[in-house]
């Protein structure tokens, strides 16, 4: 038995949510274990009916999950930067969870704006840091608002952020590389920084990154970008990549353009992982005011989501059968990944999803 925190949040997240929450029903189904889902209200609605972003005692409510499965935040007219911060945020780090990962895997027949690469190409995975950097928010303003202001806004990380992140991250490659996958020669982890320009942070960064590795982790190739041709080979030679260990602001950069060339916001998920703890699964798309309401957006990357929560909960069998219906889907029913061109409703991809995983 699992319990599970349902965070539908705001504008497409309860549609997306709904499909997640009835693929993993069925799967609980199929593979004989059982869900406790209890739904919380966070999100926009509730902060601009009562104020409340997310109060202390709910955190140390969630605490007591095995998993929290999280729709979007955000709400257009909320000025940016209060529910980012006060739930979003507020989550990750009050729940220490300092890993957010981030496949990017292209699915068959899922079109991807990179002219000649497939899915045997399209196949890494991110490890964002996910409590230090930019976002820890120091910093601040001095004579705001006169010709003089100055505003400060500083990236930290300690060593300590810096080698837990690693670990999972050299863990992860030994498990999930690509040799381990029967993909490749090696299991190849790659620092992703900016070592020329950033040369505290990303200097600490690549000092622990060899440490580490030659002392712990020999059998896992080590290779270094800079994060700007990261991007660059992104585009040009994603087969290059394997696991990518970074920080929290590159991490959200790069992830963005992970989701793109594989098939866009509609398929893209994530783990806000806490491995001694609760963690927290969501699609990485947003609210996506537009499409609200209208039945059209894609839930894959919620269901995808779903999917990485229960690999996370040891589900495994529970967790294939998903990825696989996913690629089923992908593969013969849906003519595009975009809002409102997949030939289906957003309803729809989830019940193709749901047959499929309780063939
Ligand atoms: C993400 C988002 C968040 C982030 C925002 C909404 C605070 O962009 O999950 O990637 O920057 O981490
Ligand atoms: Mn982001």
């Amino acid at each position: 038995m699992y319990k599970i925190a349902v965070i539908a949040g705001d504008g497409t997240g309860p549609e997306v949510i709904a499909e997640a929450v009835k693929v993993i029903k069925a799967a609980a189904d199929k593979f004989h274990f059982k869900l406790n889902l209890v739904e919380f209200d966070f999100g926009g609605e509730r902060y601009k009916r009562t104020g409340e972003t997310l109060p202390d005692s709910s955190i140390e409510e969630l605490r007591k999950f095995d998993a929290i499965l999280l729709g979007a935040i955000g709400q257009p007219d909320v000025p940016p930067g209060i529910l980012e911060k006060g739930i979003l945020l507020k989550l990750r780090f009050a729940l220490d969870q300092y890993i957010n990962l981030r496949p990017v895997r292209l699915y068959p027949g899922v079109e991807t704006p990179i002219k000649n690469k497939g899915p045997e190409d399209i196949d890494f995975v991110v490890v964002r840091e996910n409590t230090g950097d930019a976002y820890t928010g120091v910093g601040g303003f001095t004579m705001k608002g006169t010709p003089q202001e100055v505003a400060v806004q500083s990236a930290v990380y300690s060593r300590f952020q810096v080698d837990r992140c690693l670990k999972y991250a050299f863990e992860y490659a030994r498990k999930y590389g690509k040799k381990a996958r029967g993909r490749g020669e090696n299991n190849t982890l790659a620092l992703c920084g900016k070592t020329n320009v950033l040369t505290y942070i990303y200097d600490l960064w690549e000092r622990a990154f060899h440490e580490m590795g030659r002392k712990e982790y020999p059998d896992i190739k080590r290779e270094y970008y800079h994060v700007d041709a990261t991007c660059m080979w992104f585009v040009k030679n994603p087969e290059w990549f394997d696991v990518i260990v970074t920080g929290n602001m590159f991490g959200d950069i790069i992830t963005d353009l992970g989701a793109m060339i594989q098939g866009g916001m509609g398929i893209a998920a994530g783990g806000n992982i806490n491995p001694e703890g609760v963690s927290m699964f969501e699609p990485i798309g947003g609210s996506a005011p537009k499409y609200t309401g209208k039945g059209v957006i894609n839930p894959l990357a919620a269901i995808c989501a779903a999917q990485m929560m229960l690999s996370n909960l040891g589900e495994e069998k529970a967790a294939d059968a998903i990825e696989k219906a996913v690629m089923y889907v992908t593969a013969n029913k849906l003519k595009s990944l975009a809002a409102g061109k997949m030939g289906y409703s957003t309803s729809e991809v989830g019940d193709l999803v749901v047959e499929r995983v309780a063939e």
